[in-house]
């Protein structure tokens, strides 16, 4: 699929992976738009990328998702292409109880009920293009969960199987569906876990991701692990529990 030429609707693109998808895909010849909660956050985006739009909707609440795909479909009837890219990382203790998971804010509803009703809104419209695609960010802790963000890891590894019969139902279509599955990235994504844990090494750079998701489109590969979250992948096939131990040591 040409990396040119295309209209492009990134959920989340104010920041992180989100944004360095918006760069990249604006540097190489596309129309971009952008979506997020925080009005600062998608001015600051627009500011550096003026020739994005951009649009503040909260992904997790079904009145929103419906306004975006509405105001999306007509203000740029020739959207092509989907990134569903918002999402959130939390730490849950399933020893408090019901306490700690309703405590913040609504993982299942961005990271997943999101992508997948996005996907059903926007596939009629998709489907009417000759050359359209979904690429869903999903990661390597999909394959192999870290267990103290049970529910992120779980959102994740629905995400990869959605991909699978998405991919499968939409055959016959013009319709191509990715999955970018990145390692750790140096984001925002839950910095605070990372350094409670004492974790030092902050990923790669989100511009990375954004040239393997270009590279994947262009050469048509569907399911794209970046880095080290190919080795997340295959051991997901070879060797799950050893992974399993090796990320979650006693
Ligand atoms: N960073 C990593 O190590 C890593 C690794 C693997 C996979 N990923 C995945 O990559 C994707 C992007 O994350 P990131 O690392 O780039 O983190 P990030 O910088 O925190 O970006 C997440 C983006 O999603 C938006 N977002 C969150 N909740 C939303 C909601 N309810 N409605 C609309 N937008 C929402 C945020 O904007 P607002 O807060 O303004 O809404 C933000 O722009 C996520 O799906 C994440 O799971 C990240």
């Amino acid at each position: 699929m040409k990396i040119s030429g295309n209209t492009i609707l990134i959920t989340g693109g104010a920041t992180g992976i989100g944004f360095a998808l918006a760069e990249a895909f604006v540097h190489a010849g596309n129309e971009v738009i952008v979506c997020g909660r925080r009005e600062d956050k998608l001015t600051e985006a627009k500011h550096k990328l003026p020739g994005i739009s951009i649009r503040i909707c909260d992904v997790s609440k079904e009145a929103e998702r419906k306004s975006l795909y509405q105001w999306a479909t007509t203000s740029f009837p020739s959207i092509n292409v989907l990134v569903n890219n918002a999402g959130i990382q939390r730490r849950i203790d399933f020893k408090q109880g019901i306490a700690d998971l309703l405590s913040g804010e609504a993982e299942i509803e961005t990271n997943l009920t999101a992508l997948i009703h996005f996907s059903a809104y926007f596939i009629p419209h998709l489907a009417k293009r000759k050359d359209a695609a979904i690429i869903n960010v999903s990661s390597g802790l999909g394959f192999i969960p870290i267990a103290i963000m049970p529910v992120y890891c779980a959102t994740k590894a629905a995400v990869h199987s959605f991909c699978l019969s998405l991919r499968h139902q939409l055959k016959a279509t013009s319709i191509r569906v990715f999955e970018i599955i990145p390692p750790a990235v140096d984001t925002e994504l839950d910095k605070g876990a990372r350094a409670a844990r004492g974790q030092t090494d902050r990923g790669i750079p989100p511009s990375e991701v954004a040239q393997a998701t270009l590279n994947a489109i262009e050469t048509e590969q569907y399911e794209v692990a970046v880095g080290r979250a190919e080795g997340l992948r295959l051991a997901a096939k070879t060797d799950p529990q050893q992974a399993f131990d090796r990320m979650n040591p006693r």
